[in-house]
C-alpha cells in the first residue's frame, strides 16, 4: 500500500467491481480500448483477475470515502528488445487512468508521483518510461509536471482502433522517460 495526502494506492479488492466499471465501462483513449467492460458482471470478472495482483497493478482510492477513482500500473521490463532471460528488468512503463469525474484536482500527479517513487525506491526501477498519443494533452502534462524528458515522436506507431471499414487506424505516440538519477534530483 502506498499512501499519499489524499490518497491510497492498494491492490484492487473484491468490492470494487462498480467503481472499476464507472471508469472502464467508456475508456477514454483509444489505448484503453480494449480493456472496456460491457457489464458488472464483467467487471467482478476483471476485478477477481485483479486481487492477486499485489505488486504492480494499483487502484487508486479516495482516503476521504475510499472510493476506486482510477488506476495506475506499470511491470518490469528489460530496457534492450533481444536481450535474453537474464536480462536485468529495470525499465518500467507506466498506464494511469482516472474517473473522468475526478480528472483536473491533481489526483493522478499525486498519485504518479507517489508510484514513481515506490518504482525507483522499492523496485529496482533505473528507467520509467511512457507512451502518449500526440492528441492526450493531458496525459503530456502529466508526464512534463513529473519531470519526465519529451524523447520523441513515432509516427503511425501503433493501432487501437479500426475504422468504420475496418483499417487500422494508427496513431502517433510521443515517448516521454526519466532515469532514477534525474528523479533524485
Ligand atoms: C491522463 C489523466 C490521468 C490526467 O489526469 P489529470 O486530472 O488531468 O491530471 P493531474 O492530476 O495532473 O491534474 C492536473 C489538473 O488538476 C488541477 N488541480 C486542481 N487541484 C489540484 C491540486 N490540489 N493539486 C494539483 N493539481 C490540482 C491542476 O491545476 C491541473 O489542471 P490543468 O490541467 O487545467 O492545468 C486523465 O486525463 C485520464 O485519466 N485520462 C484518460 C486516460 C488516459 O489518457 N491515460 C493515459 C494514456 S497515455
Amino acid at each position: 500500500m502506498i499512501e499519499t495526502e489524499r490518497l491510497i494506492l492498494r491492490p484492487f479488492q473484491k468490492g470494487d467491481a462498480e467503481d472499476l466499471y464507472e471508469y472502464l465501462h467508456e475508456p477514454m483513449v483509444h489505448c484503453f480500448a480494449s480493456m472496456r467492460l460491457k457489464s458488472l458482471d464483467e467487471a467482478r470478472e476483471e476485478v477477481a483477475k485483479r486481487v492477486k495482483e499485489t505488486e504492480y497493478l494499483f487502484a487508486i482510492v479516495l482516503k476521504e470515502n475510499s472510493k476506486v477513482i482510477g488506476e495506475i500500473d506499470a511491470y518490469p521490463e528489460s530496457g534492450e528488445p533481444h536481450k535474453d532471460e537474464n536480462a536485468v528488468l529495470d525499465n518500467f512503463s507506466p498506464c494511469w487512468m482516472l474517473n473522468k469525474n475526478y480528472f483536473g484536482k491533481g489526483y493522478a500527479y499525486e498519485a504518479a508521483h507517489a508510484f514513481f517513487d515506490y518504482l525507483f525506491y522499492e523496485k529496482g526501477a533505473r528507467r520509467i518510461y511512457a507512451y502518449t498519443e500526440d492528441y492526450n494533452a493531458s496525459s503530456q502534462k502529466l508526464c512534463e509536471k513529473l519531470g519526465m524528458r519529451r524523447e520523441g515522436m513515432f509516427m503511425e506507431f501503433v493501432s487501437f482502433v479500426n475504422d468504420s471499414d475496418g483499417n487500422p487506424i494508427y496513431e502517433n505516440t510521443i515517448q516521454y522517460a526519466i532515469l532514477k538519477k534525474e528523479w533524485n534530483k
